[in-house]
């Protein structure tokens, strides 16, 4: 008797949640990888600074949040996911916050505006174009000598294919599975933002401790890259400039090299993880067709790469590839 009246509220609760999903999917209409990429400094960082920053800024941080910097902003944010994200909710007037600005709703392009900024994984998008390299322009970075240097395009790689491939940085974790070089793992305790010199990201790797023989060590312009990133505050930027998706993306330019890139190491040969072979145009057809491959490169019920994501660039190539039919080209 007691255990049929279990299973049955059991039951119940098993039909909620089902139901509360599916009303989820259906709000859950926009597919913002498709859409053009959004800037942070452009588009995003002037909504935060003209709407909320009179509030919340470093010295006066209402609720104990600040809208005054992008690294600040991402206290209320998760990436990928508006709904879940404090300040989407807020400014949604969602749940059982107050609307934020109080009193003054933002317009409802503002509103989309971050949404889908945030579901594009809230990056540091900088739209400018870079600062000339002769020191003439001011702004941000601190009035250094170099160009703009972008986490995802010019340190991520420099980390993973020198860091990853030690073992020095990819050690197993039980709850993610596999750890590999991510923003979030060198910034827990290698880098002082604005300080290289007491950061161990550079001294490891300017004194040449890093990486450890047999490796090959840094070249001086990939230990400058670093040296000037962390100068400029370690930012988790992205440079849209270098996603050239304005020609027509291929099998053979892109598309393969970003799966030999960024799978190939698990998917492919004798050892391959579930047997998924991601090595031939077919292997990969397939896992496009059944939709595995962009779902998972998304993180929407698997992570994959485990423990860090490809870049919006080649995001987007894989889904322009998709819509213009996925071709042998
Ligand atoms: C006029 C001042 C003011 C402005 C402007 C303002 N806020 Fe707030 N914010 C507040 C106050 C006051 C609270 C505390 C509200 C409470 O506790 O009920 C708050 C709380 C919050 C919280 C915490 C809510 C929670 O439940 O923990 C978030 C998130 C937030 N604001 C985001 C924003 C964002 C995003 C903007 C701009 C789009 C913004 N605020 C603009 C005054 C402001
Ligand atoms: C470091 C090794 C590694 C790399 C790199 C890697 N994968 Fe995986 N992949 C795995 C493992 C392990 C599993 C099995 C995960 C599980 O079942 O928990 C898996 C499973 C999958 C699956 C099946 C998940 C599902 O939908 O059930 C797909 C699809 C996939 N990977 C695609 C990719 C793609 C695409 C890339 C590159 C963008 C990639 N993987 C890179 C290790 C890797």
């Amino acid at each position: 008797m007691r255990k049929s009246l279990r299973l049955s509220i059991l039951f119940l609760f098993g039909t909620i949640l089902l139901i509360a999903i599916q009303v989820q999917c259906k709000h859950d209409g926009l597919n913002v990888a498709t859409l053009k990429q959004v800037c942070f400094d452009t588009e995003i960082a002037p909504i935060f600074s003209n709407n909320c920053a009179s509030c919340h800024n470093n010295s006066h941080m209402e609720s104990g949040y600040s809208y005054a910097d992008y690294n600040s902003i991402l206290k209320s944010i998760t990436p990928f996911d508006a709904q879940n994200s404090k300040a989407y909710i807020a400014i949604t007037g969602k749940g059982f916050t107050q609307l934020m600005p109080p009193n003054s709703a933002l317009s409802e392009n503002d509103r989309i505006l971050i949404r889908v900024w945030i579901d594009q994984g809230a990056k540091n998008t900088i739209c400018t174009s870079p600062p000339s390299t002769d020191g003439t322009t001011g702004g941000g970075g601190g009035g250094t000598k170099s160009d703009a240097v972008c986490f995802q395009r010019d340190i991520l790689p420099i980390l993973l294919s020198s860091c990853g491939t030690t073992g020095c940085h990819n050690q197993t974790s039980a709850e993610e599975g596999y750890v590999t070089v991510s923003y979030a793992s060198v910034m827990a305790n290698m880098v002082k933002p604005g300080a290289p010199n007491s950061s161990k990201l550079y001294t490891e790797v300017a004194n040449n401790k890093m990486p450890p023989s047999p490796y090959t060590k840094l070249t001086k312009a990939a230990k400058d890259s670093i040296f000037n990133w962390i100068k400029n505050g370690a930012l988790n930027s992205v440079c849209t400039s270098n996603c050239d998706t304005t020609t027509a993306v291929t099998y053979s330019n892109q598309i393969s090299a970003v799966i030999s890139r960024n799978c190939a190491s698990c998917h492919s040969g004798s050892t391959a993880q579930m047997g998924i072979l991601l090595d031939t145009y077919a292997n990969v057809k397939t896992y496009l067709d059944n939709g595995r491959l962009l779902s998972s490169v998304k993180g929407i019920s698997i992570q994959m790469p485990p423990g860090y994501k490809i870049t919006s660039c080649e995001l987007r190539q894989l889904e322009l590839w998709k819509a213009n039919g996925a071709k042998q080209n």
